[in-house]
C-alpha cells in the first residue's frame, strides 16, 4: 500500500509558521505623495479542487489565461460564479474539516488569480514598492513576473512584500495563488462563513527613497493639567507638525500643549504630518490615555461605561468585502443608536473601519485574527495556543494586529483573539502586545483567571452572576478580583429579542466595576439568495452547519434596524428622562460631555394625540448629574388619558446625525388609562340557527361569534401557542432553557377545544369551554361571557388552569380572523414591537401601519410583531378596546404557517389576516444564547381574566 504525500511545493499550506517572504508589518496608512496603484478590479481566475492540481505554470509571463474565469477583486470566488465557484459553508465552531492539525483536506478549493498591469506613466523610476495585500483567506502564495515572492496566512491581516526589483513599466504579472484551507484554518474558527479568496484590497505602492517605513504615534492626555504629549517614534526620522497646536518637532521627541481631548463622545482629532525626507504621511491625532486605575477601565481620568456591539465585517452579496460607503452606515447606525463601543469580533476589521471610529467617536476593541473553538470537541487537547509550534503564528498575527491599527486613539483595548481557550501561546501575545504598546489594555474573554488580561471579560453571564461580580463577591483569582468586569459579548440578539438588555444595564450603572457590555451581534449574516431571499447555514447544502446561528444581529443584512437595535438604543440613552406629576427629572448619563449639545422639548398627549407641545430649559449638567424640572400646567383632559413626552434631542448638527435627532426619551403619564365600559342591556336572542346580541351574531350551536354589524369575524377562540422564537428555541449547551422542546412535548401547539355549554342568560351569552392538548391532563378553563350594550359588544374572557402547570405559557390571549384588513390603526405602544421584556423603546401614543408593516422580517420566521399596552387598535372595520391593555398582532397567514416556516419566501398571504389579541406574553429571554427571561418576564399558567370591546367603525 501506498500513501500519496503532498509534494514539498505546497509545503507551505499544512506549514504552522506564518509564512516566508513578507516584509515586517508597520502602520497602515495613505500616503500624501507615494503613489499608489490600486489592483484591484477583474482578475482572471482558475478554479482547482486540490492545492496541488496545477503547477506554477500560470504565474509565468507569457501565460495564456484567455479560457480563464473571471473574479471581481477584492471578493469571495463562492460569493461569484452562481454556484460555478462553490459554495459558502457556515459552522458556528466546528471545523469543517477534520481535526488533524496542521492537516487539512486534501480536497483544498484553491484558485489561481492573475492580474496583468501597467504602471502609471508618472510612476516614479526611483525608489522601491511594496505590493499590499489587505485581506486573503486563508492562505496565499504570491508570483510576481514569475518570480515567487512568498507566502502568507493571516486571513484578515495585511502582508506586504517589496517587489520594486521586480516591476516593468508595462506588462507585469501579479499571480496569486489563494487555498481555501491551511494551517491557518485551524486559527480562524471564528463563528461565521467560510468564504475563501482575495477579500480586501491589492495594493501597489511606491516607496521613495527617505520615505517613512513604520512610526507609532503616541498622545496622551492628562486631565489634570488639559495638557496633551505628543511623541512620535519613527523608523526614518523626520519632523512632526501639527499646525493647529503650533507643533512641528523632531520625531522622537515629545512635545506637550494645551489640547482637547479624544474621547468616544468629543472626538476631536488633530490633523498633523509626519514629513521624512522622502514622504509625508498625515496623521490624524487623538489625545487620550487610558489606564487601568483603582480596579477600573479609566480615559483620561475618567471611567468609561461601554455600550458596545460586536461588529463582524458583512454584506449580503459581497461578504466580507466592505466598500467605505457600507462602513460608514455601520459606524452612522452606531452612533445614532448610541452605542458608544465596538469589538470588531473576531479579526482586526478593514482599517478604514477604524479611521471612521476615530473620527465619529467609537471606542474600540481590536481583537486579534484567532479563535480555535473547534479544539473544544476534544477537550482542548492540541490546540495550537498551548502548543509551541504555533506561537510564532500567534505571535505573527499579534505583530500584524498591532503594528497595523497602532495609530488609531480609538483603540483602547487589544483582544488577543477569541474562544481559543487557554495556552502558552496566549501569554506569549500578551507579553508581547504588553511590551510593545503599554498605553494600551489587553483583553481575551478566554481565560477567566485572567492570566494575561486587564480586564475579566465573560460572554452570556446571566444577570445574576453579573450581580455577584458588581459585588465583587464573585472570588476567582487575586489578580482577577482586582479587575473591572466586561460582557465583551451579551444580548445575543438572534431573532425576535434580546430579552433582558434593560435589566443588564441597571446591574452595568449600579456597580462601579461592571463597565459595560457588547451585543452579540451588529449584523445577521444572511447571503442574499435567489429562492430564499436570505441564505442562512444549510442552505448551500452544506455537511455540517449551525442554521441561522449566523443571523443574530440587531440589523438585519440589508442593514434596517431591527427592534433589537431600536430597544438597545433606548436602554442605553445617554440622558435619563423619567418622573411624575408634572416635575420631570433630566439625568445625565454620559461619562465625558454635558448636555449643553442637547436641546429638550416636551409635548403633552391627550388619548395619545399631542395638543401642546414646546421647549424646556435644561442647565447643561454635568456627567451624573439630574435636575427636576416643573412641566408647564397640563391642560384639561376630562375623562381622556393624558401624558407627557419629554424628548432630548441634538441642538444642532453633528458629524453622525442632524439636529433635531433624537438622543433620548421619556414619558411621564398625567393619568391613568381609561377602561371601556359597557353596560350590558341587551339581551341574547336565540334564533333558527343563529344566537344574536347587540350588533353580533353567533352560531346558534357553538356560540362562535360569526359578524359585528357587517363585518364576518372568524371567531375568536383563546390561543396559546406562538410560532416559537430562535430564544423560544434555546440551546442545550448554554442556558439550557429550551421552551419551545417543552411546549411542543407538553401539546401547546396543539390544543383543542371542548365545548361546554352555551348559555343565555338576561344580559349574557356565555360560551364554557375546556382547552388542552391530546395526551395530557392539563388543560384550560375557559369561559367566554358576551355581553352588549346594543351597539357595542364586550367579551371577557376567563381562563382557570386546571391540573398541574409546570411550565410557562407562550402567550394568552384570543385569536380571531378577519376577511378584510390592511391599515391598521392604534393607540398604545409604538411603533415598533415589544414583549414583556423587550419593551423600552415602546412609545405610548397614536399610531398606523399596514399589516405587512407589522410583520418583522426575521430572517428564520418566528413570532413578531407585537404592539404592546394597546388601549385600543382599528383594523378590518373593527374598533377593539381592552381592558385591561393587551398586545395585538395582526398577519395574513396563521401562527401554525409561521411556525413552519423556514425562510420569509415561504410565507404567502391567504385570504384572511389572523389577529392576536393577547392578554400575556411569555418574555422573549436571551436563551439563544444566554439567559431565559427573567422570572418576572414569565407568563404563569394562573387564573386570569380580560375583556375586549369590540364596535363596527362607521
Ligand atoms: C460566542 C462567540 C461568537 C458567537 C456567539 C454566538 O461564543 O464568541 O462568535 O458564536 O457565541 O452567536
Amino acid at each position: 500500500m501506498s500513501f500519496r504525500t503532498t509534494s514539498s511545493a505546497f509545503d507551505y499550506v499544512e506549514d504552522v509558521s506564518p509564512g516566508s517572504g513578507a516584509l515586517p508589518p508597520r502602520a497602515w496608512y495613505a500616503s500624501s505623495d507615494a503613489k499608489a496603484l490600486s489592483l484591484d478590479g477583474a482578475w482572471r481566475f482558475r478554479l482547482s479542487a486540490t492545492a496541488d492540481a496545477e503547477d506554477d505554470s500560470f504565474a509565468e509571463e507569457g501565460y495564456d489565461a484567455a479560457g480563464w474565469a473571471e473574479v471581481t477583486v477584492p471578493g469571495h470566488w463562492v460569493l461569484q460564479g452562481d454556484g460555478a465557484f462553490g459554495l459558502p459553508i457556515y459552522t458556528n465552531h466546528l471545523y469543517p474539516f477534520p481535526v488533524d492539525p496542521p492537516h487539512v483536506p486534501t480536497e483544498n478549493p484553491t484558485g489561481d488569480h492573475l492580474r496583468v498591469f501597467d504602471l502609471p506613466e508618472d510612476w516614479p523610476a526611483d525608489g522601491g514598492a511594496v505590493i499590499r495585500f489587505d485581506g486573503v483567506e486563508s492562505c496565499a502564495r504570491v508570483w510576481l513576473n514569475g518570480t515567487d515572492i512568498g507566502e502568507f496566512k493571516g486571513s484578515r491581516l495585511a502582508h506586504e512584500f517589496a517587489v520594486g526589483h521586480l516591476l516593468k513599466p508595462k506588462g507585469n504579472v501579479l499571480a496569486v495563488r489563494v487555498h481555501q484551507w491551511s494551517a491557518g484554518s485551524y486559527l480562524e474558527d471564528q463563528d461565521q462563513w467560510w468564504l475563501p479568496g482575495i477579500f480586501r484590497e491589492v495594493t501597489l505602492l511606491h516607496r521613495p527613497a527617505g520615505g517613512v517605513l513604520d512610526f507609532f504615534v503616541h498622545a496622551s492626555y492628562d486631565h489634570l493639567t488639559g495638557e496633551g504629549t505628543l511623541r512620535v517614534d519613527s523608523d526614518v526620522d523626520g519632523r512632526v507638525l501639527v499646525p493647529a497646536l503650533d507643533i512641528d518637532v523632531a520625531t522622537g521627541e515629545s512635545v506637550t500643549a494645551l489640547v482637547a481631548p479624544w474621547s468616544a463622545e468629543s472626538p476631536r482629532l488633530y490633523d498633523g504630518e509626519l514629513v521624512t525626507e522622502g514622504e509625508r504621511v498625515p496623521l490624524r491625532i487623538g489625545f487620550r490615555t487610558v489606564v487601568l486605575e483603582d480596579g477600573l477601565i479609566k480615559v483620561n481620568g475618567k471611567a468609561v461605561l461601554f455600550k458596545g456591539v460586536n461588529r463582524h465585517e458583512w454584506h449580503p452579496e459581497k461578504g466580507r468585502t466592505l466598500d467605505l460607503a457600507t462602513m460608514r452606515e455601520d459606524v452612522l447606525l452606531m452612533k445614532r443608536h448610541n452605542i458608544n463601543a465596538v469589538r470588531t469580533s473576531h479579526y482586526p476589521p478593514h482599517p478604514a473601519f477604524l479611521d471612521l471610529c476615530d473620527e465619529y467617536g467609537l471606542w474600540v476593541i481590536d481583537e486579534c485574527d484567532l479563535e480555535t473553538h473547534g479544539f473544544t470537541e476534544q477537550d482542548w487537547r492540541d490546540n495550537p495556543v498551548d502548543d509551541d509550534r504555533w506561537t510564532p503564528a500567534l505571535l505573527d498575527r499579534a505583530a500584524r494586529m498591532v503594528e497595523r491599527d497602532k495609530n488609531h486613539p480609538s483603540i483602547v483595548f487589544w483582544s488577543l483573539g477569541n474562544e481559543a481557550g487557554t495556552g502558552r501561546g496566549l501569554t506569549a501575545m500578551a507579553e508581547w502586545i504588553h511590551g510593545r504598546d503599554p498605553e494600551r489594555l489587553v483583553h481575551y474573554e478566554g481565560d477567566w483567571n485572567c492570566r494575561d488580561t486587564d480586564v475579566y471579560s465573560r460572554m452570556y453571564a446571566f444577570h445574576g452572576e453579573v450581580e455577584q461580580i458588581g459585588k465583587r463577591l464573585d472570588g476567582g483569582t487575586q489578580g482577577r478580583r482586582e479587575l473591572p468586569f466586561i460582557q465583551c459579548e451579551y444580548g445575543h440578539a438572534m431573532g425576535n429579542g434580546p430579552g433582558g438588555l434593560a435589566d443588564y444595564q441597571e446591574l452595568f450603572e449600579k456597580y462601579d466595576r461592571l463597565q459595560g457590555g457588547f451585543i452579540w451581534e451588529w449584523i445577521d449574516h444572511g447571503v442574499q439568495h435567489p429562492e430564499l431571499g436570505y441564505a442562512y447555514g444549510g442552505d448551500f447544502g452544506e455537511e455540517l452547519h449551525d442554521g441561522n446561528f449566523v443571523c443574530d444581529g440587531l440589523i438585519f443584512p440589508d442593514r434596517t434596524p431591527s427592534p433589537g437595535l431600536i430597544e438597545y438604543k433606548k436602554v442605553i440613552e445617554p440622558v435619563r428622562i423619567e418622573g411624575a406629576d408634572g416635575t420631570v427629572r433630566v439625568t445625565n448619563k454620559y461619562d465625558f460631555a454635558d448636555l449643553s449639545q442637547l436641546a429638550f422639548e416636551w409635548s403633552y398627549q391627550v388619548d395619545g394625540e399631542t395638543v401642546e407641545a414646546g421647549t424646556l430649559a435644561v442647565p447643561a449638567l454635568a456627567p451624573g448629574e439630574s435636575a427636576d424640572l416643573k412641566l408647564p400646567e397640563s391642560p384639561a383632559h376630562e375623562g381622556a388619558e393624558a401624558q407627557w413626552t419629554v424628548r432630548a434631542l441634538l441642538a444642532s448638527d453633528t458629524a453622525w446625525a442632524e439636529k433635531g435627532h433624537v438622543v433620548a426619551w421619556g414619558q411621564l403619564p398625567a393619568s391613568s388609562p381609561v377602561r371601556p365600559s359597557v353596560a350590558a342591556t341587551d339581551r341574547p336572542v336565540r334564533g333558527e340557527r343563529l344566537i344574536t346580541l347587540g350588533p353580533a351574531s353567533f352560531d346558534g350551536r357553538t356560540g362562535a361569534l360569526k359578524a359585528i354589524g357587517g363585518v364576518a369575524v372568524e371567531s375568536p377562540r383563546l390561543d396559546v401557542w406562538r410560532a416559537t422564537t430562535d430564544n423560544d428555541e434555546g440551546t442545550e449547551w448554554n442556558s439550557g432553557i429550551q421552551y419551545s422542546a417543552l411546549w411542543r412535548t407538553l401539546g401547546l401547539h396543539r390544543m383543542r377545544h371542548r365545548l361546554g355549554a352555551v348559555e343565555l342568560d338576561e344580559d349574557a351569552l356565555t360560551v364554557r369551554t375546556r382547552v388542552a392538548p391530546a395526551a395530557r391532563e392539563v388543560g384550560l378553563n375557559v369561559v367566554y361571557r358576551w355581553t352588549s350594550d346594543g351597539s357595542r359588544l364586550r367579551l371577557t374572557v376567563s381562563v382557570g388552569p386546571d391540573g398541574e402547570w409546570t411550565q410557562p405559557l407562550p402567550r394568552l390571549g384570543i385569536r380571531l380572523g378577519l376577511s378584510e384588513a390592511d391599515q391598521v390603526r392604534w393607540f398604545g405602544g409604538g411603533p415598533g414591537e415589544a414583549y414583556p421584556d423587550t419593551r423600552k423603546a415602546s412609545m405610548v401614543g397614536r399610531w398606523d401601519a399596514t399589516v405587512d408593516e407589522l410583520q418583522t422580517p426575521y430572517l428564520r420566521p418566528q413570532e413578531n410583531g407585537a404592539r404592546a399596552d394597546v388601549r385600543w387598535v382599528e383594523l378590518g372595520g373593527l374598533r377593539i378596546e381592552g381592558d385591561p391593555e393587551f398586545s395585538f398582532t395582526a398577519r395574513r397567514w396563521t401562527t401554525e404557517q409561521l411556525d413552519a416556516a423556514t425562510h420569509l419566501t415561504d410565507l404567502r398571504a391567504g385570504d384572511t389576516v389572523w389577529v392576536n389579541l393577547d392578554h400575556g406574553h411569555h418574555g422573549v429571554g436571551s436563551q439563544s444564547c444566554g439567559p431565559g427571561p427573567l422570572p418576572q418576564y414569565h407568563l404563569r399558567a394562573e387564573p386570569a381574566a380580560f375583556s375586549f370591546v369590540f364596535s363596527v367603525i362607521d
